[in-house]
Order: structure tokens, then sequence, then C-alpha cells
């Protein structure tokens, strides 16, 4: 770690209080004038810290701007379980994990994605500062056709966090897409490589994107209508680090937990498809309709088709689409 991260570690760590520069430079190891030097650097990338003379430095509440350490503070015992990468700008964070060799728990965060993905091969919207996008490295003891439990997994912990940060409610579309006060606040792509000797997984890629206020200059077009953000003016203190944290923590737990399925209940109970009529796609065709019936142990929708029989859809090929959404 430099001697910037360092600083911003200690800062972190005492965020609203005053530290020395004295104390940072013995802390760190480091001259006084090198601890400036990193508070300038801090200063310029956006940080707000106060010096006042006998006191030290201070990082203030509002700053929002995600860090490893930031995230890591809020972590606790789990810190050293998560990698965390943080980049200005990538193409896509699942393409990066999927590009390299990294261990389980690698988590990539870009403040901007060039080329973010969504599900079947459409983009997703990925400007600076206003959103999250992440991508966890996991490496799960599961049959291939268990992957869609991961996704669903995942959506139950966006949930989960959103509900616990602003207190009110958000559903899921099925499979992946989250909903907050009637519009997309966050989609996840799950990728993953399997081993073809046993049909096992040998490592998966959660990407998880959420919009957390407006960009500037709103939502493109062709997303204006259904996308929205979780927070319109007042955001909650530091909520991009605790943002992710509260989610690598919920997803860790539920992974840990993996064969006890205990997330499906909040799935089921969050799901906004059952008893709608919907539309079938697959590879963005549209196949028929039928009625959303229930969600079973695998994640999987099962619907009533329009020749009285059951079908069970499995996210990997197909997409839902409430009758309503016609022509959206
Ligand atoms: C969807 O809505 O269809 C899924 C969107 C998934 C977006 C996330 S952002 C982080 C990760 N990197 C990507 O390129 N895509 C996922």
């Amino acid at each position: 770690m430099n001697t910037k991260n360092k600083v911003l570690k200690a800062l972190e760590e005492n965020r609203e209080e005053y530290v020395s520069g004295e104390a940072l430079a013995s802390l760190l190891e480091v001259s006084r004038n090198s601890v400036w030097k990193a508070i300038k650097v801090l200063k310029e990338e956006g940080y707000l810290i106060e010096g006042v003379t006998n006191k030290g430095y201070m990082l203030k509440e509002e700053t929002d701007i995600i860090s490893s350490s930031g995230i890591k503070k809020y972590l606790g015992d789990h810190k050293d379980f998560f990698d965390i990468r943080i980049f200005d700008e990538l193409p896509s964070t699942n393409d990066y994990l999927k590009a390299g060799d990294f261990k389980e728990g690698t988590v990539v965060i870009a403040k901007r994605q060039i080329k973010g993905k969504g599900r079947l091969g459409r983009s997703f919207y990925s400007p600076s500062d206003t959103g999250l996008y992440l991508s966890l490295l996991l490496k799960p003891d599961m049959e291939v056709s268990e992957a869609t439990l991961l996704t669903a997994l995942a959506s139950v912990c966006v949930v989960e966090t959103i509900e616990e940060l602003t207190g009110d409610t958000a559903l899921i579309k099925w499979v992946n897409d989250v909903f907050f006060k009637g519009k997309k606040v966050s989609g996840i792509l799950t990728e993953a490589s399997m081993d073809l000797e046993n049909n096992r997984l040998s490592y998966v890629v959660l990407g998880i994107g959420v919009n957390l206020t407006y960009p500037e200059g709103d939502f493109p077009q062709d997303v204006r209508e259904s996308a929205g953000p979780i927070f319109l003016e007042d955001t909650p203190k530091d909520l991009k680090n605790r943002f992710v944290a509260l989610l690598l923590l919920k997803i860790l737990y539920y992974c840990n937990r993996l064969s006890l399925k205990e997330f499906m209940d909040t799935y089921r109970e969050k799901s906004m498809v059952i008893g709608e009529d919907v539309l079938i796609f697959k590879a963005g065709e549209l196949k028929g309709t039928g009625k959303a019936l229930r969600i079973d142990d695998e994640a999987g929708l099962v619907v009533l088709r329009e020749n009285g029989l059951e079908e069970v859809l499995n996210s990997g090929e197909i997409s839902v689409r409430r009758t309503e959404d016609r022509g959206k």
C-alpha cells in the first residue's frame, strides 16, 4: 500500500475525528512531509479533509468516495476474505475478472464502465460516480444447473441492502432486476465457467450494477422510462462504501449457508411477477405467453402456458416481461 492509501486508511478509520500529522507520520513510519503530500493528493481527488493547526487532519463525514479502506472499515472480521480493487474506469468489471486468475473474494469496482454489459447482450449504462459497478468472484461447489440460485441470492442481497439504507421496500422482477419506487434501480449479470468433466462450476462472476442517484443529464432515452435511481437528493453519509460493504457481507452470509437456501423465502416474497400474465422471450424473441405461478427451489419461474401445461423457465435463456410492458 502506498503512503496516500495508508493515510486514507487511517483517516477513514477515524472519520470525523482529527488525527495529528505527527501521529500519522509515526503510525505509517513516514515523514511529516510525506503525510502532507498525501493529504494534498487526496484533497485533489475530492476527499473533504479539514486541516487544523495543533489538531491535525479530519476526513469529513460528507465525503462519498469509494475506496478499498473505506469499504473494509465496515467489513469487520470478514475484511480479509475480500480483495477489493477500485478503478476509475474499466470496459466492464465482469470482463476484468473473467480475463485473469483471481482468488475467490476478489471484488472489482469501477467508478465508470465504458462497455458495461447487461443480460442478453444488452448494455448497462454506467456513468461516472452516480452508480455502483461491481463484480465479485466466487468459487462455489455447485452443479452448473444451480447457477441461477446465485443470481437470486444476489438479487435478495441488493434488495436487503436498499431496504436497510432507505427504510423503503424494494422488489425483484424475475430473475435479476431490482425495482424501487416503480423503476429498475439494479441489474445483475451472472457469468460462470464450468468444469466439463464433472459438470460443476469452476467460478462464478456476480456482476451487480446499481443506480444510486440520477446521472448528469438523466438516463439515456432508451432506458429513461424504465430506469431510476435509489436516491433523489439526500444520500446517506458515506453511501457508496457502506452500500458495497453491506452488500458483500450479505452475499458472504448467504453463500456460506448456500445449501440452506435461506434467501429463497425473501426471493419469493419480493417477486413482482407471481400471479401476473407474462410474455416469454427466448434469445430476445417472443415465444409465447403464460401466467407466472411460483418460483421453484432452483429459482426457476413456473408458468402456466396457453396449452394448460406448466413450464419451468430458467434465467440463462429467457427473459420475462409483464404483458403491460409490451412495446416498451
Ligand atoms: C442487466 O440489467 O441486464 C444486468 C446488468 C449488470 C450490470 C453490472 S455492472 C457491473 C458488472 N459489469 C458489467 O459489465 N455488468 C455488470
